[in-house]
Order: C-alpha cells, then structure tokens, then sequence
C-alpha cells in the first residue's frame, strides 16, 4: 500500500475558545537553523563525543532533530525540572523532577533547553553541572527572549531572539498543550476577534 507522504498534522491541534495560535517561526526555519548550530557545535568539537542533557519536557523535540543533525558519537540523558507556577508567568524557583542517569565527570556535554526566559533555571542548571565536573560544559537553547533576562547566564548557541511574547510549539507549552505543534507560535489568550491578527 502506498504510504500517505502529508506531513500536516490530522485536525485542529489543542486551541480552546479563548485561545488562539500564530506562527512566529516556521518548522522549516527551526530545521534549518538547529543545521546550522550543529555545524557550529562540530566546529568547536569536531572530534569530541557529545553529551546532551535535554531540559524536560520542552527541549526533546529540538534535542531529536539536534542529535541527528549533530553527527560523531552523541549520547543523550534528560533532566527534569519544574519551575514552580503554571500558566504564562514563572516564579523563578527551580526544582529538580527528574536526575540525570549517567555521570557528566571528564564528558562534553551541551545543555539543550527550549527557552531562556528569565535565565533563572538556566542559572540554577549551571551550577548543578559544574560541580559535577565535565570536561566542557555549553549551553544551546532554541529561543532567547533577551528582554526578560534577570540572572546573568547566556547561551553559547541560540536559535532565534524573540520578543517577549509567550510562545508554545515545538515542545513548548501552555499548561501542558500545545507542544504537538510543528511551528513556535505566540499564544494569545482571550477572547477571539474578527479582526485579522497582525
Ligand atoms: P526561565 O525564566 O529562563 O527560568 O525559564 C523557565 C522555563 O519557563 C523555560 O524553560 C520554559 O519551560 C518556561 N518558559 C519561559 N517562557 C516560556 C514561553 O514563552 N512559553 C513556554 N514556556 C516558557
């Protein structure tokens, strides 16, 4: 039987009433631009076996397409944090979910966060792993809201600057929807007008 080759995900992903979606950066891009930072990546490590620690839940699918496009000997484990609060606003206290599996001592590893926002759990992530003692450690995030930073840590490599909107998709999410969504968009809440969105 011959495969069905459409992509376009089946039906409406996750929008309620007062909830409504606009693409801010396209699959496409986002593919196109975790290429290029693992061509960055190699460049700085083109020997090195590469440990990635993916921040859950946000960063898998960026991990996933990262790994691929990364090449060499890769391996992976994943942490799990939850910044307290729910909804569009964070508290900026971080707690540990989840430990890694594997020790992190002599490895190189790259951190692979979805978004630094206020850059506090980034921070906190920080000073978790240098104690562990890699060999190097980096940090890759798809998007940077620059604007909101609070605590002083940046990324060695970063997808997209956005502006400070609230985003989901591509493993973003709001209250745990909409991560299914193969684009980053920004989420808008209330009430839907008729009016075109801008
Ligand atoms: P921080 O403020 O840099 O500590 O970011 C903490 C976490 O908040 C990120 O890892 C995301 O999981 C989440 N976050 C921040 N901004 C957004 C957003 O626009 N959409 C979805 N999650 C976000």
């Amino acid at each position: 039987m011959a495969k069905q080759r459409n992509r376009k995900p089946k039906g409406k992903i996750g929008n309620r009433p007062d909830e409504s979606v606009r693409v801010l950066i396209s699959h496409a891009n986002i593919r196109r631009r975790v290429r290029e930072i693992a061509q960055d990546v190699r460049r700085d490590f083109p020997e090195e076996p590469i440990h990635l620690i993916g921040i859950l839940k946000g960063s898998v699918f960026f991990l996933a397409d990262l790994a691929r496009e990364l090449g060499g000997e890769v391996s992976f484990d994943f942490l799990g944090v939850s910044s307290y609060g729910k909804g569009t606003d964070s508290t900026g206290e971080v707690k540990l979910t989840k430990d890694l599996e594997v020790a992190i001592e002599g490895r190189t590893v790259l951190v692979v966060e979805d978004i630094l926002d206020t850059g506090l759990t980034l921070k906190y992530l920080v000073k978790l792993f240098e104690e562990r003692k890699p060999k190097h450690l980096r940090i890759a995030v798809l998007l940077d809201k620059v604007e909101r930073r609070i605590a002083n840590v940046n990324a060695d490599y970063t997808g997209f600057t956005i502006p400070n909107e609230f985003v989901v998709g591509y493993g973003l999410d709001y209250d745990e929807r909409y991560r299914n969504l193969p684009d980053v968009c920004v989420l808008q809440l209330g009430p839907r007008t008729k009016s075109k969105p801008e």
